[in-house]
């Protein structure tokens, strides 16, 4: 492992910018309330919940933090996601696996499991959703944390008037060259840029990935042959690696977590979007598109998604296609009303970029409650948002009543127009 540092204590702590600002009784009425659902939802002993309150509340007062059980921990995690109203695969989310790294507080050790995660999480192919949860923010003391946005991501290069690889990556790899990282000697559009971590103290180390750590798939297109050409690559796993999550009032700044690919992310956005790879010309060589068809884009992003999809099934890979992700949505928002729970969804995310209308969710409505347990980037953006969520399973109830009541009197409206 390569490594290499610049001191930045200097600068304001760009961690501690990001963190969410509780008072200390906000603090203490998340932990209150995230214990409440443990005790009622996890599988703990109802009868220890009083006992353990009064235990969190008392830490709370003397050190401004208390430390969560792995099966806190873990249910936590679970309800995060749960919770976290941009994800349309939440259907599996009691199926997270939780890996409770908060023993590993060395900026060696952290890289060293957050690439044994991307490895293990792989699992043949079969990728499993994963979390590693390192060490929490306590009082005035910040852990290490993780400045990469994903795990596996590739490198952007600003030459004379263009960009080689990544767009979305130019900052980050003038950062990791800085460092110390060396490119390869050609540089390609596709070359994984090293981990980006920061110590305790905000200092920068850069880790290059090992070697067979991250699974790529060639891009092949089942009918078109000319694809290979194109030299596409994409790599199997999200592995995202900036999000904080908060439990019950703790943050926790470094807790890289994976689920797999919805195939718009990568054929409709990350090589099409023009501030990223901004491929639609290339592909429509390839396809021989007419451009003088007004609909010759939407061949491309047609023909590219089978590209993706066949790939990621040629390779055995696990990914999902919009459809399917979006059928799973829907059932993973009635088992949460079955259960007595208003589901978080913000319709915009939720939405596939592809064939909008065509998919269910975009006929759906949906409220984001922005409730915690979840996942933010910083307090500038989502994270100033999140609070308690007053939306109970009574509420939960009502608010549907008033749904059906609200449709009721459209209808009647629209009758007498
Ligand atoms: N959209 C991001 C990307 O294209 C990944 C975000 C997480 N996606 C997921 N399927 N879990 O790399």
């Amino acid at each position: 492992m390569s490594r290499s540092f610049i001191d930045s204590r200097s600068s304001s702590d760009p961690l501690r910018r990001r963190l969410r600002r509780l008072s200390p009784s906000e603090r203490a009425e998340e932990a209150n309330a995230f214990l409440d659902l443990y005790f009622r939802e996890g599988d703990a002993d109802p009868s220890d919940r009083a006992s353990r309150q009064r235990e969190v509340r008392r830490d709370l007062e003397r050190h401004g933090f208390y430390r969560h059980t792995t099966e806190e921990l873990a249910f936590g995690a679970r309800v995060a996601w749960r919770n976290h109203g941009r994800c349309i695969g939440r259907h599996v989310w009691k199926a997270l696996d939780v890996l409770d790294c908060r023993g590993l507080t060395e900026p060696d050790a952290v890289a060293a499991q957050t690439f044994r995660h991307l490895r293990e999480a792989d699992n043949g192919g079969d990728i499993r959703p994963t979390i590693s949860v390192f060490a929490p923010v306590t009082g005035d003391q910040t852990p290490v944390w993780i400045e990469s946005r994903q795990v596996a991501q590739y490198a952007g290069y600003l030459e004379t008037g263009r960009v080689v690889g990544d767009p979305a990556n130019v900052e980050m790899t003038r950062i990791c060259v800085s460092l110390g990282w060396r490119p390869p000697s050609t540089r390609s559009h596709f070359d994984l840029l090293p981990l980006l971590l920061r110590d305790a103290f905000g200092r920068r180390l850069v880790y290059a990935t090992p070697e067979g750590s991250v699974r790529e798939i060639e891009i092949r297109h089942p009918h078109y042959p000319e694809f290979a050409s194109l030299g596409l690559r994409w790599y199997a796993m999200p592995l995202v690696s900036d999000m904080i999550l908060t439990i019950g009032g703790i943050d926790y700044p470094c807790a890289p977590f994976n689920g797999w690919y919805m195939a718009t992310e990568i054929a409709c956005r990350n090589l099409l979007d023009t501030y990223r790879y901004d491929l639609v010309n290339a592909v429509a060589r390839c396809i021989g598109a007419d451009t003088r068809d007004p609909l010759w884009k939407d061949d491309v992003v047609l023909e590219l998604n089978r590209a993706v999809i066949a790939s990621f099934r040629d390779a055995g890979v696990r990914l999902v296609d919009h459809h399917q992700a979006s059928a799973q949505y829907l059932d993973f928002d009635r088992a949460e009303r079955a259960n007595g729970r208003m589901p978080s969804g913000d319709w915009a995310w939720i939405v596939p970029p592809q064939s909008s209308a065509l998919c269910p969710v975009f006929h759906h409505a949906m409220t984001d409650l922005k409730d915690v347990p979840n996942f933010y980037r910083s307090r500038a953006t989502d994270g100033a948002d999140l609070s308690l969520s007053r939306v109970t399973e009574e509420r939960g109830r009502i608010l549907t009543r008033a749904d059906n009541w609200r449709r009721r009197w459209r209808d009647w409206r629209r009758r007498e127009i």
